[in-house]
């Protein structure tokens, strides 16, 4: 796809204020889900990066009244006003993250979802390394916390190690998609990879 220069407001940007959706992100999510198919009614998802709240509204749509969100994100995230949904402000890479996503949900992710993103520098090596960093701690937490059979979604900036990733996750997953949503900026380094069907743990 040709560079396109950066549109604050663009047509996803629009539909997004005007359908009530906290960030045009929300279309991402949602492509991903029509294309994978990988939310059902009744599931438990973990967000990771969950702020200002796009994917959640989605996601709680997906999982209906039965299922449960939990979201984390650095910075507080708005209250959603659902009963099925929790948020808490956190650093996913700090050592007691763990320790605080146990005491939100203690039982096992249907799917965990990474919209996680560094502060950018400019700086490309750094913000891939970053990137990495976080979709890295987003993965051990879908092999450690997520279900046999489950799935997993990654934003990445492609780098790199981008091939080295998809091979990690190949590890834990039967499947590996990189989708790049439509509604991904033109000129953003950004894709996403979706793990399929998590093998089961071996010792
Ligand atoms: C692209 S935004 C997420 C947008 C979100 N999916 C939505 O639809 O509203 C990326 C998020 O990652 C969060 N983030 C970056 N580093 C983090 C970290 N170490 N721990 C928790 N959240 C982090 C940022 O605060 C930011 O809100």
């Amino acid at each position: 796809m040709a560079n396109r220069p950066y549109q604050p407001k663009d047509r996803f940007f629009k539909q997004a204020k005007a359908s009530g959706l906290r960030a045009r992100s929300a279309f991402k999510i949602d492509e991903i889900a029509k294309r994978f198919r990988i939310f059902e009614r009744g599931q438990v998802v973990l967000d990771m990066g969950a702020a200002p709240g796009g994917f959640l509204q989605i996601l709680l749509d997906e999982v209906g009244p039965k299922g449960k969100v939990v979201g984390v994100d650095l910075v507080p995230i708005r209250p959603l006003n659902r009963p099925n949904v929790k948020t808490a402000v956190a650093d996913v890479l700090a050592p007691e993250f763990d320790a605080l996503l146990l005491s939100l949900h203690d039982g096992i992710f249907d799917v965990v979802v990474s919209d996680l993103a560094p502060k950018t520098t400019g700086i490309k090596d750094t913000d891939e390394a970053r990137s990495i960093a976080l979709a890295g701690k987003a993965l051990e937490v879908s092999i450690l916390r997520g279900r046999t059979g489950g799935h997993f979604v990654a934003k990445l900036f492609m780098g790199r190690d981008f091939e080295s990733f998809r091979n990690e996750i190949r590890k834990s997953y039967r499947d590996v998609k990189v989708v790049r949503p439509e509604a991904t900026r033109g000129a953003s380094m950004e894709i996403y990879l979706v793990g399929l069907d998590r093998k089961p743990l071996t010792p």
